[in-house]
This record gives structure tokens, C-alpha cells and sequence, in this order.
């Protein structure tokens, strides 16, 4: 099949109405047509035609249970689309169609049967882009998924969809890129309360000012989900993703160049995700390998404005397959408005989920003794136990001058590790970077509560922490080597205490 591509910027108006026309015929003689929304590209088929719709799950390879959106054109289809018009549907449409928005209401009778799938539902949306609506306006309602191939990034250019479906299609309107960038969100009015199947164009957030009682369904991590379309991986690039997570940009950037360095060193070609903002420090950190050609980052748009992040990302999961990258490594975005949908679609796309690990820091005096100790002999724990990758240990001190190595006896009590210590001194930054701080002595925990109230909640003493006893940690400074292995050993017993309690708390 050859697929016609009309380029509707480089027409004439008399051209344009021959391509509408053209389109028109072949959407009415059961064939297949490409458009834009203002959310993706759709692959429209007429939605009251049985083998039109068939021949969409079989250009697309779609699994024959997810069922499609109907796109209309006014309210009065909708009428015929759904059996009943519940009032928040009308509410919700008169608010937010046209655009990026579908509800899934009752089915009627004018669809085929194969657009509800098997359910007695069905998706409705009025799309806002002026050629779905002028193509909807001259051919009827149209049943349309995105136009990609089942599985891969939905398609924001017309170039997008010809990569995939060229050859299996009848024609591609193209109008350039797509606004939104992502697919609309789904909402379910059939279930009380309200919920969104799939977050997308639409806000939660701008959802519950008309449905206060709405809900963000859960049902991607359920097994049967009720949109069925959950269910499948989406979005995935041939490479494999890793998203990583978190709500400080510092560590955010941090874990983004770690999982980035691990990979370098296990994969010919890697690539990055990035905000503007955090691009120049990867480009900095990995110079070399992006002079090799190991290395490619990609910038999604800027951290202060998510919604051009949206626009761009199915676009650059593309780009990093035409490149033949390896493994992707993508920054996770704030989780509210658009970046409920961001963080959904990386998520389908990612084989993992990276977040920063719980983070304990120990506090004595002079940061050369009983802290480095606890870090060190914790540390030592949590590599037996192949926990590394969940929790992370540092040290300071409240009086510490920063620089000095640790105590020499203390290096002998705990091992050769410790050589390479240099104390640090507790500053509003430690304390705010620690989930936990865990103090040698009641002193040293008054002195963190009284100056950082803030973090009053976080801190204990290590004795109190791990077995509820008053009391402190016995200080060894200017002891024997013997006075060191004292505390070595209490020290010990109190971080068994310590991995029992955290490994039953944390059993994600
Ligand atoms: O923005 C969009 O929604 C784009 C453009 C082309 O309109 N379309 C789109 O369609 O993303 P598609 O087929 O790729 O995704 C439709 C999603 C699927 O997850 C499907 O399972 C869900 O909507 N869906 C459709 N009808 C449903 C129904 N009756 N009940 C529950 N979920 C439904
Ligand atoms: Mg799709």
C-alpha cells in the first residue's frame, strides 16, 4: 500500500480542500487516515465501520482487548456515542472540549462493536486541533488510537507516523507538530467516584474543581486494570530506560551522573534526559565520552516549564533509537499538573526506578572517632547485606575541624577504609541532606534539636535509635587500642540492631 502524504503548510487553500476531500473518501470508503490532534497524531477509521476499525488493530499490531477514543465534532454525536449523558459529562465537556480530555461514558448503539472491545463502554473526546475537527466534520465520528506502532512513543509529527505505519496506512494529514505532546487524559464517569484512567492533557488538578470526588485510579499497578490499555508497556524505546527520581534538583542531577557512569561502563552507547537546566552538568561531568561519541544528552525543556517537556518527550525517546543508544537515562519531573502524565508515561518506559537512597548521617564531636566509625562499620553492613543501593552513610561533627584524618587507633578498631576520612563539620546543609541523623551522645542530639528545630523529628541518639536504652556511646579519644575496640563492638551490636529494624520498616 502506498501511503499519501498531504502536507497541508506547503498548500494552496483549493489544494487543502482536495486533500480534506480526499481524506474524507477514503476515512468513508473504510480506509485508514493519519491526523493531528492537539495531543498526538490519532489513526482514524470510521467508528460506525466494523472491518474499517478491525483494520486499525492490524496496522497498529494493537492487542484486540484495548479498546478505542471515538473523536467527534459536536454534542450532538456524543448523544448518539453514549447511551446516557450523565450531568458531570456535560459539566466536564462544556469546561474542557474541545480538548485533550476523554470520558469514558455507557456505549449506544452507533458504534461497531470492536471500538468498546469487549466493554459495554466506550472513550469519547472532541479533539481541538481544526483538521480533526474539519476531517471529523466531513467524514462522521472517527475511531482513532494514537498512530504508532502498538508499544512505541505516540506519535507528535507526521515524520513519527511514517516511521511506523508507512506502507500500512492509506494517507498522513500532516500539520506539524502537536501541541500537548501527550495523549489526553481518560477519565472513567461509569465508576463512583469518578476516576482517571490514564493521566494526560487535562490536569487531576483542573478535573476536581468540576468533580471534586475524582480520583487518580491506581489501576496501573493493578493486575486486571480497568483501562485496558494500562496494562501494556507503552512509550518504550528499543533502549532501556532508567528513570530516576527525586525531589532535590542536587541529588536528582547526582544519582542522574551515577546511574549514567554504571552504565557507560556496561553499554556501548548511553544517553541522557535532561532539564536545560541540568544539561551543562552532565555535558561537564561526561566531557569525554560525549567527545568518543559514547555519550548523547538530549534536552527535554526547561525544569520551570513541564509543559515543554511534555511537548518534546515522545519526540526524543525517538531520537535516542535513531541513535542507536544503548540505555537511556531520564530525570523525573515534580509529580503535579502535566507532570502527573510525564512521570506515568517515563514509568511505562522505564525497566527501572531509581530514587535516592535513605540517607543516615552520624554526628559526634570532632567527626575523627566514634561518627567515622559508625559510618564506616554501617557502611560494611549494608554491602554484606547487597543494600547498598537503598541507604548511604555519612558523618560530621559539631565541633569538627574540617579536614583532619581519623583517630589512628580508630582506623586500627575498624580497617583500612577509614585512611581516607576527612572530618566535616555539621552545617543547615548536612542536616537537610540527612533522613536521619543519629547522634553518639544526648548532648550532641540537644545541640542539633536546639540549633536545627526544623529538624528535630530526625534526630536520635544511636543507643535510643536502635534499642530505645538511654545514654550515650562511650567516648574512646586518647584511649588504648583496646578502648577502640570497645566501642568498635558496640558499635557493631547497635548497627545489627540498626539493619533488622530498617530492612522490616522499609520492605519495598
Ligand atoms: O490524545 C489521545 O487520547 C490520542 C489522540 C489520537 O486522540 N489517542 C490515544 O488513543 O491516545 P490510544 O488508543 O492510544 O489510547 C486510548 C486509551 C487506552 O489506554 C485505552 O485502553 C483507553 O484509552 N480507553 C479507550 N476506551 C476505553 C474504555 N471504554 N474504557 C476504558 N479505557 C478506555
Ligand atoms: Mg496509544
Amino acid at each position: 500500500m502506498h501511503t499519501k502524504v498531504y502536507r497541508l503548510a506547503e498548500m494552496q487553500p483549493e489544494q487543502v480542500e482536495h486533500a480534506f476531500c480526499d481524506c474524507a473518501s477514503i476515512i468513508k470508503a473504510g480506509g485508514l487516515v493519519a491526523f493531528p490532534t492537539e495531543t498526538v497524531y490519532g489513526l482514524g477509521a470510521l467508528a460506525t465501520s466494523s472491518s474499517a476499525v478491525q483494520a486499525i488493530f492490524r496496522a497498529k499490531g494493537r492487542p484486540q482487548d484495548n479498546p478505542l477514543i471515538v473523536h467527534i465534532q459536536n454534542e450532538e454525536q456524543l448523544r448518539k456515542i453514549a447511551r446516557r449523558v450523565p450531568e458531570s459529562a456535560a459539566k466536564l465537556a462544556k469546561e474542557f472540549w474541545p480538548g485533550p480530555l476523554t470520558l469514558v461514558l455507557e456505549t449506544g448503539h452507533a458504534v461497531a462493536e470492536e471500538v468498546s472491545a469487549g466493554l459495554d463502554t466506550v472513550g469519547v473526546r472532541m479533539p481541538a486541533h481544526p483538521v480533526a475537527l474539519e476531517l471529523i466534520r466531513r467524514s462522521g465520528p472517527l475511531a482513532a488510537p494514537s498512530a504508532n506502532t502498538s508499544g512505541r512513543p505516540s506519535p507528535t509529527c507526521a515524520e513519527h507516523v511514517l516511521e511506523d505505519l508507512d506502507g500500512k496506512i492509506h494517507a498522513v494529514l500532516d500539520a506539524g507538530p502537536t501541541g500537548v505532546g501527550l495523549e489526553s487524559t481518560v477519565l472513567d464517569l461509569c465508576c463512583e467516584p469518578p476516576a482517571i484512567l490514564r493521566p494526560g492533557g487535562v490536569s487531576y488538578e483542573a478535573i476536581r474543581q468540576i468533580l471534586p470526588d475524582v480520583l487518580v485510579s491506581p489501576s496501573c499497578e493493578q493486575e486486571r486494570p480497568r483501562s485496558p490499555g494500562q496494562k501494556y508497556t507503552h512509550y518504550a524505546p528499543k533502549a532501556r530506560l532508567v528513570l530516576v527520581s527525586a525531589k532535590e534538583h542536587a541529588a536528582l542531577a547526582h544519582l542522574v551522573g551515577e546511574q549514567t557512569a554504571a552504565l557507560l561502563g556496561e553499554v556501548g552507547r548511553v544517553g541522557i534526559l535532561a532539564t536545560r537546566e541540568n544539561a551543562p552538568i552532565y555535558e561537564a561531568v561526561f566531557a569525554q565520552q560525549l567527545r568518543e561519541g559514547r555519550l548523547m544528552v538530549l534536552v527535554s525543556g526547561s525544569r520551570a516549564a513541564p509543559a515543554e517537556i511534555a511537548a518534546s518527550l515522545f519526540d526524543r525517546l525517538r531520537q535516542f533509537d535513531a541513535q542507536a543508544v544503548d540505555a537511556v537515562v531520564a530525570e523525573g519531573v515534580s509529580e503535579v499538573n502535566i507532570g502527573r502524565a510525564i512521570m506515568d508515561r517515563l514509568r511505562r518506559a522505564a525497566s527501572k526506578v531509581v530514587t535516592p537512597r535513605f540517607h543516615v548521617l552520624f554526628l559526634c564531636t570532632g567527626n575523627t572517632c566514634r561518627s567515622p566509625m559508625a559510618e564506616a562499620l554501617f557502611r560494611e553492613i549494608a554491602r554484606e547485606r547487597r543494600i547498598e543501593d537503598r541507604i548511604e552513610f555519612s558523618s560530621a561533627g559539631i565541633a569538627a575541624v574540617p579536614g583532619m584524618a581519623a583517630a589512628e587507633h580508630a582506623i586500627q578498631a575498624v580497617g583500612e577504609e577509614l585512611r581516607s576520612h576527612a572530618s566535616r563539620e555539621l552545617t543547615k546543609d548536612v542536616v537537610s541532606g540527612a533522613d536521619l541523623i543519629l547522634t553518639m551522645t544526648e548532648a550532641h542530639k540537644r545541640y542539633v534539636t536546639e540549633r536545627y528545630p526544623h529538624a528535630a523529628h530526625k534526630v536520635h541518639t544511636l543507643p535510643e535509635y536502635v534499642e530505645d536504652a538511654a545514654g550515650d556511646v562511650e567516648d574512646p579519644f586518647g584511649g588504648t587500642l583496646e578502648t577502640y575496640e570497645k566501642t568498635r563492638e558496640q558499635i557493631q551490636r547497635m548497627a545489627e540492631l540498626f539493619f533488622e529494624r530498617f530492612l522490616k520498616e522499609r520492605r519495598t
